[in-house]
C-alpha cells in the first residue's frame, strides 16, 4: 500500500529540563504517510512553543483531499493517483472530486458540469476594472485585482456559513476565474473580450476564450483542448502549499472566498512557487544553448550567486514529482501534434534535467524536476506567452482552493489561524527623550 501509516497512536511526555513541568503529547494517526503529535497543549501545560519557520515539520490542518509522498514521488487527490486521473479523468470530474470527495456518476457529473457552465459569464462592469490597468501590466496583477473585485459584485454568495452560498460561490469562482483570465490576455494584446460558449468543454471554452476573435469563427483543436485539460488536473491542488496556505489562513478569518482567492494568487505568483514556470522559460532563453548548461550550473552551485534552478527542487518532493513525467509526456503530445519537430527549447531542457540528474551537487539534494521544469514549454508551444503561464496555473489551482477553503470552513474544529513566534528583539526599556539620544 502507497505511503504504508507509520506508527499511529501513541504518546511522547516532554519534561521541561530543570522544572518539574511535564506534558504527555498525544500522537495522531493519519490513514496514510506520517502520525503527528497534537502540541496544541504545549503552551499551556509546559509555557513553550514549538519552533518552524516555513511549517516544513509542520501540520496545520486535518485534510482528506490530497496525499503527497515526496519521498516516493506519490500524489493522490481524495485516494486516486494523479497519474490515473490525468490519464482517464477530466478537469471538472477532479473538480468534483477535490470539492465533494468523490468521483461523480453520470447524473452527479451532468449537474455539476452543468452547474459550472451557467457561470463562465462575469458582470458586465467587472469589465470596466480592466481600463484602469495598463496594457502591459502582469496579467497576474490584472488577476489579483479583478479576482479579489468579484466580492463587490456576489453579495448573494457571501455568508460562508450557509452551505448554498459556499456551493454558489465554488461554482462562480470555477467557471469565472478562467474567463476572467482570458479577458486579462485579451486586454494585454489590444484584442476585444471574447464572450464564453456554454456548448463548448471547460478547458475548449478557455482556448476559444483565448485565441477567437469577433471577426470570424474558431475552431479549438480537440488535442490542444485536451492538452490544457490535462495540465489544470496536474496544477489543481497539491496539499497544504504556499498559497493554498494562504487561502485557508485567510479563509479561517472569515474573509469571503473571493478575497480568500484573490489572496492565494498573490502568494502563487512568486517565483519559488507557480511563478516558476515564467522563471523556467527566461532561464532556458538566457541560457540559450546545451553548451552554456554546464556553466550555468556551475553559477548555480556557487552560493554567492544566489542562482536557483527554475523547475528544479521542491519543499516536498525529495524524488521525481509525478506531475513532471506526466508534462513530459504531454509535451512531446503536443508537439507532435502541432507538427514542431524538434523545438530547441525542449531539447535545452532535456539536456539539462540529464546533466543536472547525473551532478552530484543535485542528487545530494535530491533535486528533480518539478511542476514547473517541462509546463512552460508546452504552453509556449501552444502559443501563450510567458507572462500568462501563472495565470493559468492559477486558474488550474483555483479549485484545489475552493476545495480547501471549503473544507477549513465545513471542519468544527477550526479557529482563527494565529501562529507564535520566538522573540529575539530587545527587553523592555524606557523611552529616551530626543534631546538625550
Ligand atoms: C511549486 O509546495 C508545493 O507543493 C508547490 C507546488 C504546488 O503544486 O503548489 O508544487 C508548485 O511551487 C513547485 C516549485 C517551483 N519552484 C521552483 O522551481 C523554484 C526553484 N526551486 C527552489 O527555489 C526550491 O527548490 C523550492 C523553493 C521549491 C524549495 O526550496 P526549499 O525546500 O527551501 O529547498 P531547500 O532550501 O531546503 O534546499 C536544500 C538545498 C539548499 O542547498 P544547501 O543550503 O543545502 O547547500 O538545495 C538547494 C538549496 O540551496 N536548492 C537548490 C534548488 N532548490 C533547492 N539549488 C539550486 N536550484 C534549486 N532549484
Amino acid at each position: 500500500m502507497t505511503g504504508t501509516p507509520t506508527t499511529g497512536g501513541g504518546s511522547i511526555t516532554i519534561t521541561l529540563d530543570g522544572t518539574n513541568r511535564k506534558v504527555t503529547v498525544p500522537l495522531l494517526p493519519g490513514s496514510i504517510g506520517p502520525s503527528v503529535f497534537d502540541i496544541r497543549k504545549l503552551y499551556n501545560d509546559l509555557g513553550v512553543f514549538t519552533y518552524d519557520p516555513g511549517y516544513g515539520g509542520t501540520a496545520a490542518c486535518d485534510s482528506k483531499i490530497t496525499y503527497i509522498d515526496g519521498d516516493i514521488g506519490v500524489l493522490l487527490h481524495r485516494g486516486y493517483p494523479i497519474e490515473q486521473l490525468a490519464e482517464k479523468s477530466t478537469f471538472l470530474e477532479v473538480a468534483h472530486l477535490l470539492l465533494n470527495g468523490n468521483l461523480p456518476n453520470a447524473r452527479e457529473k451532468a449537474e455539476f458540469e452543468a452547474g459550472v457552465l451557467r457561470h463562465t459569464m462575469v458582470h458586465e462592469q467587472l469589465r470596466r476594472f480592466f481600463d484602469g490597468f495598463r496594457r502591459d501590466a502582469h496579467p497576474m496583477a490584472v488577476m489579483c485585482g479583478v479576482v479579489g473585485a468579484m466580492s463587490a459584485f456576489y453579495h448573494d454568495s457571501l455568508d460562508i456559513n450557509d452551505p448554498e452560498h459556499r456551493r454558489i460561490s465554488a461554482f462562480r469562482l470555477i467557471a469565472k476565474v478562467p474567463t476572467i483570465a482570458a479577458m486579462a490576455y485579451k486586454y494585454s494584446i489590444g484584442q476585444p473580450f471574447v464572450y464564453p460558449r456554454n456548448d463548448l468543454g471547460y478547458a475548449e471554452n478557455f482556448l476559444y476564450m483565448m485565441n477567437a476573435v469577433p471577426a470570424e469563427p474558431y475552431h479549438v483543436n480537440p488535442v490542444l483542448a485536451r492538452a490544457m485539460d490535462r495540465i489544470f488536473i496536474l496544477h489543481a491542488d497539491h496539499e497544504q502549499n504556499a498559497s493554498t496556505s494562504t487561502v485557508r489562513l485567510a479563509g479561517s478569518t472569515g474573509a469571503n472566498p473571493f478575497a480568500c482567492i484573490a489572496a492565494g494568487i498573490a502568494s502563487l505568483w512568486g517565483p519559488a512557487h507557480g511563478g516558476a514556470n515564467e522563471a523556467v522559460l527566461k532561464m532556458l532563453a538566457e541560457i540559450g544553448h546545451v553548451d552554456n548548461v554546464k556553466p550555468f550550473l556551475e553559477t548555480v552551485k556557487d552560493k554567492n550567486n544566489h542562482a536557483r534552478l527554475m523547475g528544479f527542487g521542491h519543499r516536498v518532493y525529495k524524488n521525481y514529482d509525478p506531475r513532471a513525467k506526466i508534462m513530459q509526456q504531454s509535451c512531446h503530445e503536443v508537439l507532435r501534434e502541432l507538427g514542431i519537430k524538434d523545438d530547441p527549447m525542449l531539447d535545452l531542457a532535456m539536456e539539462m534535467e540529464k546533466i543536472a540528474l547525473s551532478d552530484p551537487y543535485f542528487v545530494e539534494r535530491k533535486l528533480y524536476p518539478n511542476v514547473d521544469f517541462y509546463s512552460g514549454i508546452i504552453l509556449k508551444a501552444m502559443g501563450f506567452p510567458t507572462s500568462m503561464f501563472t495565470v493559468l496555473f492559477a486558474v488550474a489551482r483555483t479549485v484545489g482552493w475552493i476545495s480547501q477553503w471549503k473544507e477549513m470552513i465545513e471542519d468544527p474544529s477550526q479557529r482563527i489561524g494565529r501562529p507564535r513566534q520566538v522573540y529575539t528583539g530587545p527587553t523592555q526599556r524606557d523611552y529616551v527623550p530626543l534631546d538625550q539620544r
